[in-house]
């Protein structure tokens, strides 16, 4: 099977998941460094709990039928943080697949990396080959995380593919570029859920949520539990989601 085939595979609606529960979440976890200066803590602690939240919420989202959940870890631009926040941040990650890594594999997660790994260490690298390899064969939920991610990094590596295979113009599709971005074995994200009140998308899945539903909270994300899924979700059933077409009873209005 060809990468474009997968991808469009992959972009088919699952028929056999109830429409509220959405397939795929994009989650952006943010408000970590507030909600540790609320504790006059250092903000390390703030991202260290919020490791431990998402662990948390990760079989209630499984629990629920999510299929694939994809959370931002670390941006393309956080490497502008100050040298000790990311340093701190590389930390975490590699002590975090050494704390959680037997849990996520007994609890059936599979576990997969995107985004540009050359910048990171090799020992990092390491870590998330080991991750990824001991969950592939995982069923439960697919967590995706993004590290070193950016939404249009994502797009240009895809055109980069095009252009050193040498595809034609006319050839390079939708469905062509869809299949060589990081997120090429998943579907579309259903919903984007963004903690911590700001209400944007800071260069996540651009392509991929081009029709997402989008759902902020003022929550930060280390308190991130059940109540606010169970929000999300209730406010994902309440939408229509047309994909660009008109609503049913616009298109074809009942005779009168
Ligand atoms: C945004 O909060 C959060 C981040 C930039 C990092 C999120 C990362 C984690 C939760 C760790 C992920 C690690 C693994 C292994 C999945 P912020 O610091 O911008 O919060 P603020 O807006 O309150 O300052």
């Amino acid at each position: 099977m060809t990468a474009a085939t997968l991808a469009t595979a992959a972009q088919e609606p699952n028929t056999s998941t109830p429409a509220a529960v959405p397939r795929h979440v994009a989650l952006v976890m943010d408000g970590n460094g507030r909600w540790a200066k609320q504790r006059y803590m250092p903000r390390y602690f703030g991202h260290k709990s919020g490791v431990d939240a998402l662990v948390r919420v990760i079989n209630t989202f499984a629990d629920r039928g999510v299929e694939y959940l994809t959370v931002f870890a670390f941006s393309s631009e956080n490497w502008k943080r100050p040298a000790d926040e990311v340093s701190g941040l590389m930390g975490l990650v590699l002590v975090s697949v050494s704390k959680y890594l037997t849990k996520l594999a007994g609890d059936g997660v599979r576990i997969r990396i995107v985004g540009d790994r050359e910048a990171v260490s090799e020992k990092l690298r390491k870590a998330w080959d080991h991750a990824e390899e001991i969950t592939k064969h995982n069923t439960r939920i697919n967590l995706s995380v993004a590290f070193n991610y950016g939404g249009r990094w994502d797009v240009m590596q895809a055109c980069r593919q095009a252009l050193a295979e040498g595809l034609p113009p006319e050839q390079l599709t939708e469905d062509w570029l869809s299949g060589r971005m990081a997120m090429a074995f998943a579907p579309d994200p259903d919903l984007f859920i963004r903690t911590g009140g700001e209400m944007r998308i800071s260069n996540f899945l651009l392509w991929q949520t081009a029709y997402s539903e989008l759902f902020f909270t003022e929550c930060l994300w280390p308190d991130f539990g059940i109540a606010e899924i169970d929000a999300a979700f209730a406010a994902y059933a309440r939408r229509e989601r047309r994909f660009g077409t008109l609503r049913p009873s616009v298109a074809a209005p009942e005779a009168s």
